[in-house]
């Protein structure tokens, strides 16, 4: 099974320093990449850059490095707007990741737009990030929570989400790519769909950034929430981002310093955004590490990618089928290569243990994923997420390992 790669793979596998480690006396083989990706060396670098030269806090000082690194701040925030297509930077808010970026949402929006009887729509494919924040406001404002069905393949059944619409929606909130499923759900037409009813979207974005340029602006949505993490930059930093018109119009997240204006006793005035939603010390080295990430990205051939990812997808369905008490979960065209199955009669950690014992690491679980597990009639599945950085050989490897699982306890 040797394809010339449709890139230089072997290059760009040699950005990643971690990719040449052995796991348990193997090569490492590693597909956990929907839980996090590795990172290049542009970004560890960058990081240690400015630990190095830049390090210190921004906005407040006046002094040389302070004024440095609030530059560099700011830059990464410039540098992230043009990679998602927003012209106007202001509107991406850094965040600690996609999580933070929906609770933010539904803390201040969802407070100030939320009654009694309105509704959010949400997908049976969603991750708990992406669940639990609704269920909150749901509890605290008495909205009601509708969710529309996936099919048995993984495709949203999207006749019925649209069915679910009523003039008491208010807010219709879905994931770009399910991190189970690997299904690539179509943002565009829904959020036109939402819009034309005057209804607020956020797209859950973690699994989407990681796969290619996205394009926020022709999305269309209101609100696009990821993670660094999965980005092939550095965890705990993420990016919301939000419309101008509402972002202003929403009451701040968190409170403290750095996002005021001015403070008296009795009263307290706030900056603009995107300052209002970024209380304290934000981090700072994790934005500009970020902003590696994304000029890393910006040097890819996502076209060629696209095919390779593809290739991976296909060979890996191909192998594992020839498994008999292989089943998968999501099976849809188009999706990107995020492949979820069980093993009749073996428990998923069972798997996920024998395959790490041959350095293949791939997640085994819930995968964050409940309502979705549930759907399927499992608790729980093994999961392999490839990147780019995957290779057609590590296919191979994971096919031997699963034949082997199969072999153990069969
Ligand atoms: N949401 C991450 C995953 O799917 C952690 O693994």
């Amino acid at each position: 099974m040797s394809i010339a790669p449709p890139f230089d793979l072997a290059a760009r596998r040699a950005d990643f320093p971690i990719l040449d480690r052995e796991v348990n006396g193997k090569p490492l083989v590693y597909l956990d990449n929907g839980a996090t990706s590795q990172k290049p060396r542009q970004v560890i670098e960058r990081l240690r850059e400015f630990y190095e030269v830049e390090n210190s806090n921004i906005h407040r000082g006046v002094h040389y490095l302070s004024v440095k690194a609030t530059d560099s701040y700011d830059e990464a925030r410039a540098t992230i707007a043009n990679a998602l297509n927003v012209e106007d930077a202001g509107q991406l808010i850094f965040t600690r990741g996609t999580t933070e970026g929906i609770n933010l949402v539904a803390h201040s929006w969802g407070r100030q737009n939320l009654g009694e009887g309105d509704e959010i729509v949400l997908t049976h494919m969603e991750h708990h990030a992406n669940i639990v924040p609704w269920q909150f406001l749901a509890e605290q404002t008495g909205a009601i929570i509708k969710v529309a069905p996936v099919t048995d393949e993984g495709l949203l059944d999207l006749d019925a989400w649209k069915g679910l619409f009523t003039e008491k929606t208010k807010l219709a909130s879905f994931t770009h790519i399910s991190n189970v499923l690997g299904t690539v759900n179509p943002v565009a037409e829904m959020t036109a769909y939402a819009r034309e009813r005057g209804i607020i979207t956020l797209v859950d974005g973690a699994q989407g950034a990681p796969h290619g340029p996205v394009d926020v602006t022709a999305l269309g949505c209101d609100f696009y929430a990821f993670s660094g993490h999965k980005c092939y930059g550095p965890d705990g930093i993420g990016v919301l981002f939000g419309r101008r018109e509402l972002l202003e119009a929403m009451a701040p997240y968190q409170r403290g310093g750095d996002m005021v204006e001015k403070v008296t006793f009795e009263e307290t005035t706030f900056k603009g955004i995107p300052e209002k939603y970024e209380a304290g010390t934000p981090n700072i080295s994790g934005a500009i590490g970020l902003a590696a990430a994304f000029d890393y990205m910006a040097a890819l051939d996502w076209t060629a990618i696209a095919a390779h990812e593809q290739a991976l997808l296909e060979a890996t369905n191909t192998a594992l089928a020839e498994i008999p008490s292989v089943q998968f979960q999501g099976t849809v065209a188009g999706k990107v290569p995020v492949v979820s199955f069980t093993m009749k009669g073996i428990h998923p950690h069972d798997i996920g243990t024998i395959l790490d014992s041959e350095g293949v690491a791939v997640r085994a679980g819930n995968h964050c994923a409940q309502p979705l597990m549930a759907r399927f009639g499992i608790p729980s599945s093994a999961r392999a997420s490839f990147a780019f950085y995957n290779t057609l050989e590590e296919v191979e490897v994971l096919a031997k390992a699963v034949a082997k699982t199969q072999r153990f306890f069969g």
